[in-house]
Parts: C-alpha cells; structure tokens; sequence
C-alpha cells in the first residue's frame, strides 16, 4: 500500500471493512449528521451515558456553569467508584467472571506467576484493604494518600480500597525516582504512602522501597509507608513508621465490609501529576460522576466492551490511560481484562504476542512506541502466535505514523480489524477523539484519530480564535465542558484558568496542534508547547532542565525534543558547564546517568552538547525554538528578539560536532 497524497497533504483515505459488523458503519457525512443531532443537547447525551451508572442518589442538574471554568457535573448525585466498579459485579451473575488476569514479569519456559481474580476475589480485597486504611491507619474521607507500586494487582486494589472511603489517591509512576515522589506527596499532602520491596523490570530488581525512603527524606506530611513484598529484597523498615501489608492483613477479618462512602458527584477521585511548560508538575484532579460517565461512554462506544472479551491496555498505571483503561474504566463494565507487570519484550520480542494468545485477548489498547519496537524487532515474532482473537485495536499516547499503523493492523489486524489512535490527555479523564467501533464506525484513514466522539465539541483554532479552515494546522481546542474534566488543579486554581482557560475565552486550550480535514477527521500532529513525549510519556522541559542543573558541574541547561525513530522523541540538551569544568564524553555519559537517577529511567537522551552561552531574549529566557529549530535542522526563523546572536552559532557549532 503507498502512501498517496492530496492537495491537504493527508493521505488518501484506504477504506476497510471491519471484520465484526456489531457496529453500523457509517460515511463521515452520515456520522456528522448523528454527531450534530447530539450536540443539539449534548447534556442530553451526557445524562443518557450516566444513567446507566448506579447513583446512590440522582443528579438534580447536569451541568452547572455558573462558575465557569470550575464547571460541576451531575451536581446532587450521589455514587462511589468502588461500589461501581466492585459491589455491582460482585452482587451480580458477574460474581464469578474474572475480572483481573495477571501476570508477572519473570520467566521461565513461561509466565513463573500469575492470578486470576474474580468480581468476587476483588470484592473482597478491596473490602480489606479498605479496612486497612480506614481502620489501621485511621483515614478518612478527604485524606489523601501516595501509592508508588509496580504493575501488580495491590496498585488496583488499593485504588478501589481508596475510592471506597473517598480518600484521594494519587499514583507515582514506578519509573520515576525520588524526586518525583517527594514533590508529589508533598503537594497532595499525603499522610500515608504505599509502596513494594522492589518491582520487576527486564529481570532487574527497581528498588522502590529505598527510593521511597530517599524521598521520605523531604517530605513534610507522610507518616507511614505500607509496603507490599513482591521481589523478596530486603529492605530497610523504620520502626513506627514502616510495616509490611502481608503483616498488617493478619491483622483484617477475611470477610472484612467497609460501607461505601456517599460521594458527591462532584468530589475528587483522584489526583494525577503531568508536566506542563514551566515549573513543576501539575497535579490534574479528577472528579467522580463526571469521570465515571465518560468511561462508561467511551468504554461502550470506544471499545464496543461486552462479556465476552478479554480486555488488554498495555499502559502502565502510573499515567492517566492505566487509570482510566485499566482500573476504572473496564472494571466499571465488569469486563475481563489482562493486566501484565513487566516490559513487552521480555524475556523475548514476543512475550506480549504470547499474552494475547495465551489469554486470547480481544481488545488490544497500545501505543505508537510499542508498535514501532515490534517492527523492529521483526514480524517472526509475531507470526509465531495465534492473535486471531483479536477483533478491535487502539492506540494512544502520540500521533501513529502511517506506517506504523498499516504494519499492525496487517500482522496483528488481519488488514481487517477496526484500529483507531485516540486522542485525548491526562486532563480530559477520558478519550475525546477517536473512531466508534461501538457505534458509529466512520471509515478509517491511517494516522487519523477520527471525529470527536458525540458529546465532545471541539475545534482547531487560529491564534485570535478563529477556527481554520479545513486541511490547515492551528490550535486544538475542546470548547464545550464535558464530564470527566478537570476540577482544578491541585493547590493551584488560578494556574488551572491561566494554563487552559485563557488563551481563548470560555474554551478548553489543549496545548496539541491538528488539522480537520474535509470529513471531519482530526490529525493531532503533536505538542504546541515545549512539553516533550519521548516513547509517549509527557515530560516538561524545565523537568530535565532541572535534573540537569543539580549536578554540580552543570551551571545551566536548556533541554528541547527532537524526533526519534521509535520512541517519537527524545531529549537533546544543551549544557553551560561551571567555570573549570572541562567538557569531556565521559561527563557526557555522567550527566545522563545523573538525569536517569535524579528524575528516572524515563529520560532518553538524544545527546548532551556543552556550549558556552544559550539564545535568550533580551529579557533572559532560553528561546528553545531557536535552539530546537538547529537540532532538527530547520530554519531558525526571526531572531530579532535575541540578546546575543552568536549564541545560535555556538549551538549550531555544538549540535553539528556531535551529530
Ligand atoms: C498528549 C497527552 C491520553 C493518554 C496518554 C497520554 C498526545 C495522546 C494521542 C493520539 C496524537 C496523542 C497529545 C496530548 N496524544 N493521544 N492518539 N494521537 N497525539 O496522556 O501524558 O496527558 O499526554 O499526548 O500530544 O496532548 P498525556
């Protein structure tokens, strides 16, 4: 198939028959025919998805807008994740229906652990985890805890456990180090923190215990660390402050009930950290009924869930996707879903090509990066298994590239199954944009991410506002409220109005740039901002910058992303070493390893370049532009807001000694 292009420089919409006609394929025309007869009333719709939750107790409005942009969803309703996820199932047919099939990273002629848990078993586990917290630990409604554990099935429990009492949860990723972990306890002020011995990655031990206890070392609220044995390491545990769960449960009665708390619609369920443009992470808090009713809608119409599917999301729970498309998204449907703890391709290319025969998965949710390492790697491996199972693909986290989407959807879609990429972020709480195969399945084009899902309003604006015309790039933008948007963010609501609500009055800036095209698709080329994805991750520039300055012979960093082959990209920095400190490989290599440390595995280094002097505007910011612009060979565009030009030389000068 090759790649032919229009006069919008889009590809040639390829036309594919789904497979399993559940859903009633669609023109684009016809879609947005349906989609405007929604949004006539999108609140309408909005009460359709939530009425099919269970509410303790039923909204009175839908929407209240009377102190935008703090916007209440379902205001008057009453409901619990825990219970919607949890008791409903546990209570139902679905009792004895997995819900959780696990498995471990280690390896030996196959999986060495894996547990399956059903509605029941995780019924009963979150009941005593919520025992743990509430009683043992004394917490509370409004209390806010850190969870920082590997992919195992306590991260979900302790979730759930949480939701359950209505005390705000929020995950640290297990890839990031102890840093990250102090300043987000600190700014969710968390009284407890539960974390393992160590988590499994590639066969190597990550001891987060010990990274905890560094963390610890700044913190200002945390009292105690639960920890969860899974890999055996010992570990250091601080009398009155430390204890071991499996200690701690033999303390809870098997059948241990907690009484799920009433929560308001609108009250948080969580809190999640994500890097913006400048300072530290930005801790998005999710609200309740909102949140839960768009992972109903999108769980339905998305992922066209039904009983009969094995469910596999790929992502980790420390970002947003897990959250949503692992934990309450999937279990909210009682849906059987895999969940795996370790990398994709270990101990071989295959490994995850074995999970989903072995478990016959249905619904495969991944991202861009991890396809591009499949091919890579090599379509042997692949074809070596059974995925015959598989009926419908997303992917998530970074544009896919067409190439990279044609390739799975042959080897892994049989040319035939649905396959979209969909858009949203940490801060919309659930998918915006994104083929139906639930629904309304327009035609599918490779790359696209298809049109807003019914409910969602969004647009691509110029920079006064206006929106562009089709086949042109500009500023995506969300311009209606919809459930599962942000409360606020954590501690600071005047950065919430300030990062998302003002660069276009009453509108949701988003910070990606798209086009439309003339049926209505959107294409999300990537980040407006200076936020950089490398392997889907979003990881702010002042992050590395700052990781980079705390070395001591680091006086000031400038960091920009530049594109990469398989993780989309990756971080090139540019570095003024201290007087004295004499540029050498070997700092170089110290430096990355200093970033890997200090801020976590994440950080993928393109190269490290030591300059003398950055390009700054004459009132001293770094013009990352400018500096981006020479690392990926492009022109530099208008300078004339620099203080010292031959600052551009110099970067140039850097960049190409080590290209
Ligand atoms: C950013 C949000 C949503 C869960 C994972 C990422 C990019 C996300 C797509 C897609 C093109 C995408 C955007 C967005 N993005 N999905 N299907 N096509 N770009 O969540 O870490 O909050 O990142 O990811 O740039 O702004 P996140």
């Amino acid at each position: 198939m090759s790649q032919t292009e229009n006069e919008s420089g889009l590809p040639f919409q390829e036309k594919i028959v789904p497979e399993l006609l559940r859903h009633r394929v669609v023109s684009p025309e016809e879609y947005m025919r349906i989609y405007r007869k929604v949004m006539e009333n999108p609140q309408e719709y909005w009460e359709s998805m939530a009425r099919e939750l269970d509410w303790f107790q039923p909204w009175g409005k839908a929407l209240d807008d009377t102190n935008p942009p703090f916007y209440k969803w379902f205001v008057g309703g009453e409901l619990n994740a825990s219970y919607l996820t949890v008791d409903r199932h546990a209570n139902s047919w679905r009792r004895n229906k997995v819900a959780i099939i696990w498995e471990g990273e280690p390896w030996d002629n196959g999986p060495k652990e894996a547990r399956k848990l059903t509605y029941l078993d995780l019924f009963r586990e979150v009941n005593r985890a919520a025992y743990v917290l509430k009683e043992v630990y004394g917490l509370k409604k409004g209390d806010r805890i850190g969870l920082y554990l590997p992919m195992i099935p306590e991260l979900p429990i302790f979730m759930l456990a949480a939701a359950r009492i209505g005390v705000t949860f929020t995950v640290v990723f297990s890839g990031f180090s102890a840093q990250a972990v102090a300043d987000r306890m600190n700014d969710a002020e968390a009284k407890l923190i539960i974390t393992a011995d160590g988590g499994w990655r590639r066969g190597k031990v990550v001891p987060l215990k010990e990274i905890v206890d560094k963390a610890l070392e700044t913190t200002t609220t945390v009292k105690n660390v639960l920890v969860v044995r899974r890999t055996g390491t010992e570990v250091s545990m601080k009398p009155g402050r430390d204890a071991y769960l499996h200690e701690v449960m033999t303390k809870v009665p098997v059948n241990a009930y907690v009484e799920p708390e009433r929560m308001k619609s609108e009250d948080p369920l969580y809190i999640l950290y994500t890097s913006g443009t400048t300072g530290k992470p930005k801790g998005i808090v999710h609200d309740t009924g909102g949140y839960m009713t768009l992972l109903h809608s999108t769980m339905k119409h998305v992922f066209d869930i039904r009983d009969t599917d094995v469910f596999w999301c790929t992502a980790d729970i420390g970002w947003v996707t897990g959250h949503s498309y692992i934990v309450f998204g999937p279990l909210q449907e009682g849906a059987t879903e895999v969940m795996y703890e370790g990398a994709m391709d270990y101990p071989e290319p295959d490994r995850w090509v074995s999970i989903v025969e072995r478990h016959q998965v249905s619904i495969l949710y991944t991202s861009p990066t991890a396809i591009r390492t499949f091919m890579k790697q090599g379509e042997q491996w692949i074809t070596k298994h059974d995925t015959s199972s598989v009926r419908l693909m997303h992917s998530v986290g970074e544009p896919i590239n067409p190439e990279a989407w044609r390739w799975f959807h042959r080897l892994v879609g049989r040319g035939k199954i649905p396959f979209g990429s969909t858009w949203w972020m940490t801060e919309t709480g659930g998918i915006m944009i994104s083929h139906a195969p639930g629904s309304y399945l327009v035609p599918m084009k490779p790359g696209t991410n298809g049109p807003p899902l019914l409910g969602v309003e969004a647009n691509v604006f110029d920079d006064e506002g206006k929106p562009m015309p089709e086949g042109k790039k500009g500023y995506l933008v969300i311009t209606k409220p919809w459930p599962g948007m942000p409360l606020t963010i954590n501690n600071d609501p005047d950065r919430y109005v300030k990062v998302y609500w003002s660069k276009y009055p009453n509108v949701f800036y988003v910070g990606d740039y798209a086009i439309k095209d003339e049926d209505g698709y959107y294409w999300i080329l990537g980040r407006a901002d200076e936020v950089l994805k490398i392997a889907g991750h979003r990881i702010g520039t002042y992050e590395l910058e700052s990781a980079l300055i705390q070395h001591p012979a680091v006086a000031e960093a400038a960091v920009v992303g530049v594109p990469d082959q398989v993780r989309g990209e990756v971080a090139e920095a540019f570095v003024i070493l201290r007087s004295g400190v004499e540029p050498s490989q070997k700092l170089r290599e110290e430096l990355v390893k200093f970033v890997k440390e200090n801020f976590g595995p994440i950080a993928v280094f393109k190269e490290i370049h030591f300059v003398t002097k950055l390009p700054k505007t004459r009132s001293g910011k770094i013009m990352r532009r400018v500096i981006r612009a020479v690392a990926t060979d492009s022109p530099v565009g208008d300078v004339t807001t620099l203080e010292d030009e031959a600052s551009v030389e110099e970067v140039k000068k850097a960049f190409h000694e080590f290209k």
